[in-house]
């Protein structure tokens, strides 16, 4: 009986052992980086499939990968990942070891990496910026093994979502709308090319893909006024055909959108021409 226990012990020890040296000789050959493993021998962890947990801010704190630390974790967007496959960027002495063990999502877009900049908070950032944030938040989601929540400005203490979360969600789909809206602009109004040289100034013209919109007719170059914008760009304007948005078949001047209200020609240019120099 106690022969047979010992067996079963040292058994189990054995295959734990084994399964350790495995798997940190692994990650260690792959990564040269070590940190303490003594907390995280359950096979679960191993698979990769740990039950989610709660975290608070202080708890995520120990998981920046230092010698004494549970582990090498982040956060985004209150959503915790388990960055050990990323440990070369991520350990203390990685590039990026500021995101390590704490909920930063603002830094990644705004590039403030002081500690008023590595917060949690995306209040107020531009549509640009909250595109931003779904790339890096899609890109934890596939490429790092989710872990857990952090409790507080985006999950409560149930783990359930916070007004702040469905806000920046909801931001989130605002920024991707705008996008949609802004490739639709530019296959009617395609940007301009356009050259800068000290002699000769400035100068835009048309071709037939400029603005990177391959299409079929060229265009002549207009001030285009964007609601919203305060400067205009300069856009290619279609010259025949019936303006966008209304069908072949109604009655119209063959003007494409030369007579769209959201555009002025450019001074001292022809309104034919597919160039115009620039009034310095
Ligand atoms: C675009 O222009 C080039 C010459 O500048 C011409 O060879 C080509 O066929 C044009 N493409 C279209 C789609 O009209």
């Amino acid at each position: 009986m106690n022969i047979k226990s010992t067996g079963n012990i040292s058994s189990i020890t054995f295959i734990v052992m084994f399964g350790f040296l495995f798997y940190t000789g692994l990650h260690e050959g792959l990564l040269g980086f070590t940190y303490c493993f003594a907390d995280t021998l359950d096979s679960s962890k191993i698979s990769n499939k740990r039950p989610v947990d709660l975290f608070t801010p202080e708890e995520l704190q120990l998981y920046d990968g230092g010698l004494d630390s549970k582990g090498l974790y982040l956060a985004f967007l209150g959503k915790v990942y388990d960055v050990r496959e990323g440990a070369q960027h991520y350990k203390p002495s990685g590039g990026y070891s500021f995101f390590a063990g704490r909920d930063a999502t603002r830094a990644y877009v705004t590039g403030d990496f002081s500690d008023e900049g590595l917060i949690d908070d995306v209040k107020g950032l531009s549509n640009e910026e909250m595109m931003g944030i779904n790339n890096w938040m899609e890109f934890y989601d596939s490429e790092y093994v989710y872990v857990g929540k952090v409790v507080g400005r985006y999950y409560d203490k149930d783990g359930h979502p916070t007004q702040a979360l469905q806000d920046a969600l909801a931001a989130i789909e605002k920024a991707k709308a705008n996008k949609r809206d802004e490739a639709e602009e530019k296959q009617i109004f395609p940007p301009c090319n356009s050259e800068w040289s000290a002699e000769k100034g400035g100068r835009v013209w048309c071709s037939n893909k400029s603005g990177g919109i391959d299409r079929n007719w060229i265009g002549v170059p207009r001030k285009l006024y964007r609601p919203g914008e305060t400067e205009p760009r300069c856009a290619c304007v279609r010259t025949s055909g019936p303006p966008s948005g209304s069908s072949d078949t109604t009655e119209h001047e063959n003007r494409g959108d030369l007579d769209s209200p959201l555009l002025k020609e450019y001074p001292n240019c022809s309104p034919e021409s597919v160039t115009c120099s620039l009034s310095p």
